[in-house]
């Protein structure tokens, strides 16, 4: 039989992009080395699944829809079975959680319930570049995959700019809009994570916040906020986001229900409240219309079990979020402590890791390029995984970093992980 090959110049240039080989090697090598403790994915904690009642959840958003919406039973029934209206069908359930909780106020018809953030930040993306323009995207060095995967398929031009402890530096950014003007291009949007990024740890401070507004109002950009580890900020400490002091419509506000509920759901959203053209549309609306050619809608199970986790938790995510938040601090401080107590020499020592007081990274310097065959003489040999922080830089940089996340795993197993982390960097490097 004769099978066509297919040459890898006639495919679009984003399957030969170093970041989708990443994700796939990073996502192969767990499962090669089944029985390694893994610091690598920055996936929530499984032990949160066990309290998880998928059905019961979706009995609760049923009686929702009949007693609340209106709907007879049988109608109800039908919407969860049914293909459902792109836009969503929870909208109103997560608007008004955001609004009791992170101090955002949108307007369902202006939300639009995604197949996770990653959905989101694609159709965001695809409509604020149009075909064949100027345009670039501004993101963070070091920057999260997804967001320069979904530009790399999109063929939409990154220029990275550095992180400081206080996130995008803004002034770096501000210098790159007027690069960009003096080259004939301009800054169309700009990603940033506002809490405790992936995988920077960095965390923007209320100026740094209000600087990036004013600079955006100023330059002329829309700002893509992606935050979806806020929620693990200890109580006292929540910053308002950038879509609750954006006065002038600049943000495009990006959630996901990934680590406060569950991935496997796959529900995210998008608040896009930008009116478009003088006929009453908004950037929701358009966006909207791209995912019906897309994904079609978000699959209205996921939804289900979203929407009545929400209303189980009286319509807000305070309590569900507080006790996970709890729980990821407590790792993060374990994963501190230990590399404090294996690793630690009065600073004397050439290995150097960051305190984030939030999220799921840690980011350590070590004295030597940890790249892929590094990772794999630390998973055969040490059993222990880690993520190299060169795959999230734009600009070759970080080879001697590696992330380590504290969120898949637990106490115990980050103790032993530090453990193992450390006899891997004594007898390998030297230390
Ligand atoms: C910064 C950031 N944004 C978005 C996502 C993706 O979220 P979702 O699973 O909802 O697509 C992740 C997941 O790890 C992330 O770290």
């Amino acid at each position: 039989v004769f099978m066509v090959r297919l040459s890898r110049s006639e495919l679009h240039s984003s399957v030969d992009d170093p970041v989708l080989g990443s994700m796939s090697f990073l996502n192969g090598i767990m499962s090669r080395y089944p029985d390694a403790i893994s610091f690598a994915p920055g996936a929530p904690y499984s032990g949160f699944f066990a309290d998880l009642d998928v059905q019961r959840y979706t009995d609760r958003y049923l009686d929702y829809l009949v007693d609340v919406e209106q709907h007879t039973a049988a109608k109800a029934r039908r919407m969860l079975y049914e293909y459902g209206p792109s836009r969503g069908l929870i909208n109103g359930i997560v608007c008004e959680a955001l609004r009791r909780g992170d101090g955002i106020t949108a307007s369902p018809s202006a939300t639009v319930i995604t197949a996770g953030a990653q959905e989101a930040l694609f159709l965001a993306l695809r409509v604020l570049f149009p075909t064949g323009g100027q345009n670039v995207l501004a993101v963070t060095n070091p920057c999260y995959m997804g967001i320069v995967g979904a530009a790399r398929i999109l063929d939409i031009p990154i220029v990275p700019v550095a992180e400081v402890a206080d996130g995008i530096d803004v002034d770096s950014l501000e210098a790159s809009c007027i690069a960009a003007r003096d080259r004939g291009q301009r800054i169309r949007a700009c990603y940033v994570a506002t809490d405790f990024a992936n995988p920077g740890g960095s965390r923007m401070s209320r100026t740094g916040r209000q600087r990036l507004l004013d600079l955006a109002a100023r330059a002329d950009f829309l700002i893509l906020e992606d935050s979806p580890y806020g929620f693990t900020v200890a109580e006292g400490d929540e910053l308002p986001s950038l879509k609750a002091l954006d006065t002038a419509g600049r943000v495009i506000h990006i959630g996901t229900f990934a680590k406060v509920c569950f991935p496997g759901a796959r529900v995210g959203y998008v608040i896009a409240e930008q009116p478009v053209g003088d006929g009453g549309r908004t950037l929701a609306d358009e966006i909207a219309a791209l995912k019906s050619m897309v994904t079609v809608n978000t699959s209205p199970l996921g939804q289900a079990a979203v929407g009545g986790f929400l209303l189980e938790h009286g319509g807000a995510l305070a309590d569900a979020n507080r006790r996970k938040a709890d729980h990821y601090r407590r790792s993060l401080t374990c994963l501190i402590d230990a590399l404090d107590r294996h690793l630690g020499t009065g600073g004397q020592s050439p290995v150097s890791w960051n305190r984030p007081v939030g999220g799921f990274f840690v980011r350590m310097q070590i004295p030597v390029v940890a790249d892929l065959a590094l990772l794999d003489i630390s998973a055969a040999k040490y059993g222990v995984l880690w993520t190299p922080m060169s795959l999230f830089y734009l600009d070759g940089s970080g080879d001697c970093q590696i992330r380590l996340s504290c969120s898949y795993i637990d106490t115990t197993q980050i103790e032993s992980g530090v453990e193992r982390l450390a006899a891997f960097l004594k007898k390998e490097i030297g230390l």
